[in-house]
This record gives structure tokens, C-alpha cells and sequence, in this order.
């Protein structure tokens, strides 16, 4: 599997009940909205998905674009946009495919996202065009994880139950089985939705994701490869159920 089948992940019903399902997660709100107070406008998010932490940036006064590969998040974040009467650009795009020039103060990827794009070549060169991206001066913030816990419990062919949701009468319930390359540091994940109404089994979906991990001084050399050569990183479980978390604050100088 090529990792841009990855650009499936988020689509139908994952991307309908994204919100949902996350609901419990509001640390990377609060973080990245203080954070990008502090680093400054204009601020793009890419993968910014239903604009669960877009929205709220907006709320707060702050200018910020989104750029998300999967057109089913985006509906969901426009939608929200329009209802809140809020406005922000969004690309439908990929971030490798991004090509800006010196545009945005501050440029964050949350909740491990980048970690999809999970070919290292190409995620060192979509690297150097967020450095390109960001004004002189401007910051990258991006957060990481390793998925350890979920490496050290699994059984290969083993189905393990992960986040569910409800709403109204419906509910959706998602299973998930892993494997992992530990040559190439990617988990492979197939994840199961079961959609019910009232208990009855409405629906299922299978979708796969792969996820690629880093050392912190493998990210850290990327980065610095990139163009960013000295960064801070900070500890902090910024989502439940990434272990082995670190932020990493790239300056642009
Ligand atoms: C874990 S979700 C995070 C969404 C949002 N930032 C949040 O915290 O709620 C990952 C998002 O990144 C997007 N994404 C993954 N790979 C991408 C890529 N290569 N280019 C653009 N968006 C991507 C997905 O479509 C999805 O919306």
C-alpha cells in the first residue's frame, strides 16, 4: 500500500463523526490557540481537517487559512464556518503539493498529521516548502508521537476496540487491527466503523491508515535539514491516545 491511499482515510463516515469522536480532545485547542496568539498572523493549519482547532483560532479574532487533502473534512469545516458566521481560506490540497512564498508568521500541524505523509523523501521535501512558506521570522509548530503502547500490546490479526461515538439514535463504534514495518518505523492500520441506529448494525467500513514514526533526533536533523536549525521541543501529550508526544517550535530566522 503507497501511503497517499492514506488521502482515503479521512472521508465519509470518519469525516461525518470526526467531531464527535473527538470530543474528549480539547488540550490541542487550548495549545495551539495560545500558541499561535503568541507566534503570530497570518497562521495556516495544514490538515486542518473539520476545523476543530481552525474555528476556535477564528473565534478568537486570529487570521487563519486551512489546507486539508480530504474534500469530506472540508465540507464539514465550511459548514461549520457558515453556521458560525466565521471566514477563512480554505485549500483543498495536498501538503506536499503546497507552494507558498514567505506568506504565513505561523504554520502548525496538529494531532501527528504529518506523520501520514509517510515516505520519508517526501516528507523532507514538504518540509523545505513550509520553510519556503513561512515569512522570515515565522514559526512551524508540529507535534509527533510513537506509537509505543500500541507496538508493545499488539497481536498481528488481533481486531482491538478504539473510539466510539453517539448521537441521537445512532452510534458509531470503531475496531482497529495493526501491524507494523520497523525497518521503515510504519504502523499499518485497518480500522473497522460499524454505524448503528437504535443497535442494529447499519453500516460498515473498512479503511486503512499508515503512520510513520520519528526519533526525536531524527526529526530533529529533518527539521534542520529543511532550513529550521534550531528548534525547541517540548513534552506533551497533546491528544489522549498519543504516547511519546513532543512539540517541536521551528523558528525561521
Ligand atoms: C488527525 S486529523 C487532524 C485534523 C485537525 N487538525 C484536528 O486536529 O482536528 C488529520 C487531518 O490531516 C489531513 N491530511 C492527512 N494527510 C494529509 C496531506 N498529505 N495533505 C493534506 N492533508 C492531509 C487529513 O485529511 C485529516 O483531515
Amino acid at each position: 500500500m503507497e501511503y497517499q491511499e492514506n488521502y482515503k482515510y479521512y472521508t465519509d463516515i470518519l469525516a461525518q463523526w470526526y467531531d464527535h469522536l473527538m470530543q474528549e480532545e480539547y488540550k490541542d485547542i487550548d495549545f495551539y490557540v495560545a500558541e499561535a496568539k503568541r507566534s503570530g498572523e497570518p497562521v495556516l493549519e495544514l490538515g486542518c481537517g473539520t476545523g476543530r482547532i481552525l474555528i476556535e483560532l477564528l473565534k478568537e479574532g486570529i487570521q487563519v487559512d486551512g489546507m486539508d487533502v480530504s474534500h469530506d473534512m472540508l465540507d464539514v469545516c465550511s459548514e461549520k464556518l457558515e453556521k458560525n458566521g466565521l471566514d477563512s481560506k480554505l485549500f483543498h490540497q495536498a501538503i506536499e503539493d503546497m507552494d507558498f512564498d514567505e506568506e504565513y508568521q505561523t504554520i502548525f500541524i496538529s494531532g501527528g498529521s504529518f506523520q501520514q505523509i509517510a515516505d520519508y523523501s517526501t516528507a523532507f521535501h514538504t518540509m523545505q516548502k513550509i520553510y519556503k512558506a513561512l515569512k522570515p521570522g515565522g514559526q512551524l509548530i508540529v507535534d509527533t508521537y510513537i506509537p509505543w503502547p500500541e507496538i508493545r500490546r499488539t497481536n498481528e490479526g488481533t481486531w482491538y476496540l478504539g473510539r466510539s461515538a453517539e448521537l441521537d439514535d445512532q452510534k458509531l463504534v470503531i475496531n482497529y487491527s495493526l501491524s507494523f514495518d520497523f525497518m521503515n518505523q510504519l504502523q499499518f492500520g485497518t480500522y473497522r466503523y460499524d454505524l448503528y441506529k437504535s443497535d442494529r448494525l447499519l453500516e460498515t467500513q473498512l479503511t486503512q491508515l499508515i503512520v510513520k514514526w520519528y526519533g526525536r533526533e531524527e526529526f530533529r536533523r529533518m527539521l534542520k535539514g529543511a532550513g529550521f536549525p534550531d528548534v525547541f521541543i517540548k513534552n506533551y501529550q497533546i491528544i489522549n491516545s498519543h504516547h511519546y508526544s513532543s512539540i517541536y517550535f521551528c523558528k525561521k530566522f
